[in-house]
């Protein structure tokens, strides 16, 4: 089915920044490529830089040809788009860029003699958003709730009351339905996958609780530094860059109820439940389930790297975290006394991000323990990125005469299977956004529910002593903490990855 495209205008605000050019250049253009833009389709491009209209298009272009997962720019389909690329200067907290703006809608509208949807997308840093919002709301520019959508990016405030904040400055200006906060998590096919998983088969539900799963893991590992964001890392660590948003949102796709239909709202309405069933972790209990650490100098694929303290903009005295591990709980019928391990830093061995679903053993172990020797419990692993598939770990009789169990491996890949790259996250939520499609957006309350559960950890955080930082070498699994973390409980952490598991 080829679903009708509105007319749209997309209004980029931090047109010259960095997540214009690495992410929605190449994300627009792959969506050209592909047929997926509307055919009356403009993006205005605003900054507070005083660069001129060529110099917009040119950054356009430059990020698509290095970003995009098509290889490279070609110019016949760049010149379909390039003649429809606006551009405006000015200072986002005077009005007259707005008026500017509203003038250039205007005469899209008319010149195209239809309405359009006009999405306005804030890649700009978290600090002028209210701004921007406010001067949207003072010239009118949100009025049309049918047709006008604003994105906001992460991070969605610094705090609860901060997010709480914020979504009262966006919500007296847009309404709710007009508001798409990214996580970009949500747009990749994996974690998207995960709902089809669950829910698309029979198999898998009735085993999904307290009575079949010992304990779930959620990890997002990276080899990569803070690169030149050491000044927004300085305030915000990995516990707000990362598990606040995109480890919370896996953690809700695999503990949330079945929905009853696929609508927005259902969908997170079903999210927040979950948000909300995390069990609250006292403030003199986090030091047992929270580990921070920090990354110092040490080698990434034999290369040296420097320590965090040692990056651009960063003090060299730093408190900031680069590395979190918690246990938390969601206390409801289905995943009562079940511990959810979420695990993330930057600078470790492997770029790996995973859920790994460990299930209880067997009630009774029926064959001789010297057929058991290897023997493990089942597990689920879906591995999200780089590599993007599902694995399921069970017991097999080894051939021969003697009886030896032995764990063995189901492979799904999505290479494999589907022989295509998969749609980067950025084209999928553009697409939604502009097809006014909010599942994969984040709701206020559910921002706030997630901020809620952090809290205590957040607060404890900040009067832990980080003493003993940098506590991790790069190119390793982090501090040997989140390692006791998950071992007192008679635990330890999966790092194979799906080409390691094919190989065994
Ligand atoms: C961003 C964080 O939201 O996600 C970055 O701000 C992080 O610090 C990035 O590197 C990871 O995204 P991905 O898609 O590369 O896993």
């Amino acid at each position: 089915m080829t679903l009708e495209k509105e007319p749209t205008i997309l209004v980029i605000f931090g047109g010259m920044g960095d997540l214009t050019w690495r992410k929605l250049a190449p994300a627009l253009y792959n969506l050209l490529v592909d047929h997926e833009l509307p055919e009356r389709f403009a993006i205005i491009g605003l900054d507070v830089k005083n660069d001129s209209l060529a110099e917009f298009r040119l950054r356009l272009k430059d990020g698509a040809n290095r970003f995009c997962r098509c290889g490279g720019v070609d110019e016949e389909n760049w010149n379909n788009i390039s003649g429809n690329i606006n551009f405006l200067s000015g200072d986002f907290a005077d009005p007259a860029i707005y008026a500017a703006l509203n003038e250039r809608l205007k005469a899209y509208e008319k010149k195209w003699d239809s309405p359009a949807n006009q999405v306005l997308y804030l890649a700009t840093p978290p600090g002028i958003v209210e701004t921007i919002v406010k001067r949207i709301g003072s010239a009118r520019l949100a009025d049309n709730e049918q047709h006008v959508r604003i994105v906001v990016e992460k991070p969605f405030g610094h705090d609860l009351a901060s997010a709480v904040a914020l979504n009262a400055v966006l919500t007296k200006v847009f309404d709710e339905t007009q508001i798409y906060r990214i996580d970009h998590y949500l747009g990749k096919e994996t974690v998207q996958n995960i709902l089809a998983f669950r829910f698309a088969n029979a198999l898998f539900e009735p085993i999904w609780d307290r009575r079949y799963i010992d304990h779930v893991q959620i990890t997002v590992a990276e080899q990569v530094g803070v690169e030149h964001r050491g000044e927004y890392y300085e305030h915000a660590g990995v516990l707000r860059d990362m598990i606040q948003n995109h480890l919370m949102q896996i953690l809700c796709l695999i503990a949330m109820e079945p929905m009853v239909s696929f609508d927005a709202n259902e969908i997170r309405n079903k999210k927040v439940d979950v948000l909300r069933a995390i069990r609250p972790t006292l403030e003199d209990q986090v030091q047992q389930l929270a580990v921070r650490g920090q990354y110092g100098a040490g080698r990434i694929n034999g290369h040296k790297v420097p320590a965090y303290r040692a990056e651009p903009s960063v003090a060299t005295d730093s408190p900031a975290e680069t590395f979190a591990a918690i246990k938390l709980f969601v206390d409801n019928w289905r995943w009562q006394d079940v511990p959810f391990y979420l695990r993330t830093g930057k600078r470790l061995q492997k770029k790996l991000s995973e859920v790994m679903i460990q299930f209880r053993p067997v009630p009774h172990q029926s064959f001789p323990t010297t057929a058991t020797m290897a023997w493990q419990p089942n597990h689920l692993i879906i591995y999200i990125q780089p590599e993007e598939g599902i694995v399921l770990q069970f017991q097999a009789k080894q051939p021969g005469s003697i009886l030896h169990l032995s764990p063995v491996d189901m492979h799904f890949s999505y290479q494999e299977t589907f022989k295509s790259r998969l749609p980067e996250a950025y084209e999928t939520l553009l697409t939604d956004v502009m097809m006014g499609d909010a599942t994969l957006f984040m709701r206020a309350d559910q921002v706030e529910a997630s901020w809620s559960a952090l809290t205590p950890i957040l607060n404890a955080s900040e009067n832990i002593i980080s003493a003993d930082f940098p506590n991790y070498l790069s190119g390793t699994w982090g501090p040997e903490a989140a390692d006791i973390l998950i071992a007192q409980d008679g635990r330890s952490w999966n790092h194979s990855t799906l080409e390691e598991n094919e190989k065994k």
